[in-house]
């Protein structure tokens, strides 16, 4: 929706410029628990995206005047690095988008945590764009939820993100960079697969009701593979756990009888 100068043609007989349906997702991978000092953490590849997220905590919530007594604050930075886009992001700090993003992610994990088991705690949720080609928000919250449930943090559900669009009157999914400039409408959205709740829907552009109904439809068909993706990276930690203290247990086997 940024796109300025003559717009391109972005889907040539039905298909994508990258050859995907509407409905594909771009190829995708997550690893879990990639980083030695976090409490949990995920790294996940999402097309051209490379993105790292990390959990701290909980710990006591810090400054104090920050802390609630019923339940753990969540706290979330979200940023691009200085090299991850041709754009510059390297001299400014926080902007406005940036702080933006933190606060739409840091809203998913308010309703997706089981804070009330933590209170006067904090938790801080890092997103680190290494590489960015559209939908870092999306690819973000599915790796940051990767990355609290490997910390062990109770969560009621893990939630994936994806955006939805249009192309000129074609409802398309996860919108990459050159196709989030020059759409007609790039909203991305967080879904909780078991309930069915939109944690995070946001719009750039106008989408009508029945095409955002179809939107949401094909993402959470998509979604069943997204949602795959991420307990298949949490199984994989656990199976390597597992199998790195079998051989180190200490056998208990009892004496043969003499
Ligand atoms: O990444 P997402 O689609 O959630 O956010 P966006 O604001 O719609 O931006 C789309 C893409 O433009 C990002 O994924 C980046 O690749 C790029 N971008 C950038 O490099 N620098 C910015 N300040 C804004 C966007």
């Amino acid at each position: 929706m940024s796109g300025s100068g003559e717009k391109p043609v972005l889907i040539v007989d039905g298909k994508r410029l990258d050859g995907r349906l509407p409905g594909d997702i771009r190829p995708s991978r997550i690893e879990a628990n990639v980083l030695k000092n976090a409490a949990g953490s995920a790294y996940i590849e999402w097309g051209n995206n490379k993105i790292m997220a990390a959990v701290y905590g909980p710990s006591e919530a810090l400054p104090k005047h920050t802390s609630n007594p019923e339940r753990a604050v969540i706290k979330c930075r979200y940023q691009m690095a200085p090299f991850s886009s041709l754009e510059e992001h390297g001299r400014s700090g926080p902007n406005r988008r940036s702080i933006e993003i933190s606060k739409v992610i840091k809203e998913v994990f308010e309703n997706a945590i089981i804070t009330e088991n933590f209170p006067g705690s904090e938790i801080n949720i890092y997103v680190e764009v290494l590489q960015g080609d559209g939908g870092t928000r999306a690819a973000g919250v599915t790796a940051a939820a990767v990355a609290v449930a490997a910390s062990g943090i109770p969560m009621t559900d893990l939630p994936y993100g994806v955006s939805i669009g249009k192309i000129g009157d074609q409802i398309v999914i996860d919108l990459n960079k050159i196709e989030d400039n020059y759409s007609d409408a790039d909203v991305p959205i967080v879904i909780s697969p078991r309930t069915g709740r939109i944690l995070l829907l946001q719009m750039d552009g106008d989408m009508t009701k029945d095409e955002i109904n179809r939107g949401i439809r094909m993402a959470a068909d998509a979604g069943k593979m997204i949602s795959k993706m991420q307990s298949d990276a949490l199984k994989k930690q656990y199976m390597e756990i597992s199998e790195k203290y079998k051989n180190e247990a200490p056998s208990y086997t009892p004496q043969a009888q003499k």
